[in-house]
């Protein structure tokens, strides 16, 4: 009997609309007539197929802004995944927040956005405690981490509910080299299905480069955000979030 394929869950990024808001209204976002509404791309997003919302609360609040976090959990119908770094100051408004899923990433003030993975095995004390205290308050706890089978060993061995395996070094290159980091993301994902942990994965996915990551077993959930937002000034968010549907639409899990 031939078995169904598993669905590929996506989560889209909202991030770079309030990146967007921020360009014009960042002395007061919640001016009457600030766009674009994150609120309102969020439910689009959901309309449109999206499995689950993410935003990144940066400690430079640079785009999410606290009410953001606070409205969205209120709002959205789907699931909410909260970004953050391991400082106290987000941990006590994810404690707040309970977002269905927490995603931990590393964080440094000068970066464009998140460029490398979490070190899990050098910090497993904090973060096995950031994720006690998470999971104590109902919220399921990921690492973003390279694909490395270090980190993979540490983040079940404190505990994390599931990894996000970076897919940046993937998605800048091409040919035999993206073949090389497919093959590092493969054994990643096979290592930590066989440790217990769910496994997702993100940055820089693409439609053109997804089919690329096919080779990878065991994908649950997949975070897009650039691309998507990209896509949806020429083609609309709706549009471009069904495009993305439908490419992930040929995964099969294993
Ligand atoms: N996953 C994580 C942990 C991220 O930090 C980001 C970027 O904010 C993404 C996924 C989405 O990456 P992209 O915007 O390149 O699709």
């Amino acid at each position: 009997m031939l078995s169904m394929p598993n669905p590929l869950l996506l989560g889209v990024n909202i991030d770079h609309v309030a990146t967007l808001r921020q360009a014009r209204y960042r002395a007061m976002p919640d001016a009457h007539n600030a766009e674009p509404s994150l609120l309102r791309a969020a439910l689009d997003a959901e309309v449109a197929g999206a499995h689950s919302i993410t935003v990144h609360l940066r400690a430079d609040r640079r785009h999410i802004q606290d009410a953001d976090v606070f409205l969205l959990r209120r709002e959205i119908r789907t699931k909410m995944n909260l970004e953050m770094g391991n400082t106290p100051e987000i941990l006590a408004i994810a404690l707040q927040v309970r977002p269905d899923f927490v995603c931990m990433v590393p964080e440094n003030r000068e970066e464009v956005t998140t460029e490398g993975g979490l070190d899990v095995a050098g910090q497993r004390d904090s973060l096995a405690d950031t994720i006690r205290q998470l999971q104590a308050n109902g919220t399921r706890v990921s690492m973003f981490i390279d694909p490395d089978a270090e980190q993979v060993k540490a983040s079940a061995e404190i505990g994390a509910d599931m990894i996000e395996l970076h897919t940046g070094t993937f998605a800048n290159h091409q040919g035999q080299e993206r073949a090389f980091e497919a093959a590092r993301l493969k054994a990643a994902a096979e290592l930590g299905h066989c440790l217990g942990l769910q496994i997702n994965a993100g940055h820089g996915l693409t439609t053109e480069n997804l089919p690329d990551l096919f080779c990878v077993p065991h994908l649950t959930e997949l975070n897009i955000g650039h691309h998507l937002v990209s896509r949806a000034i020429t083609v609309g968010l709706a549009a471009a979030i069904k495009e993305m549907l439908a490419a992930m639409g040929t995964y099969h899990a294993w």
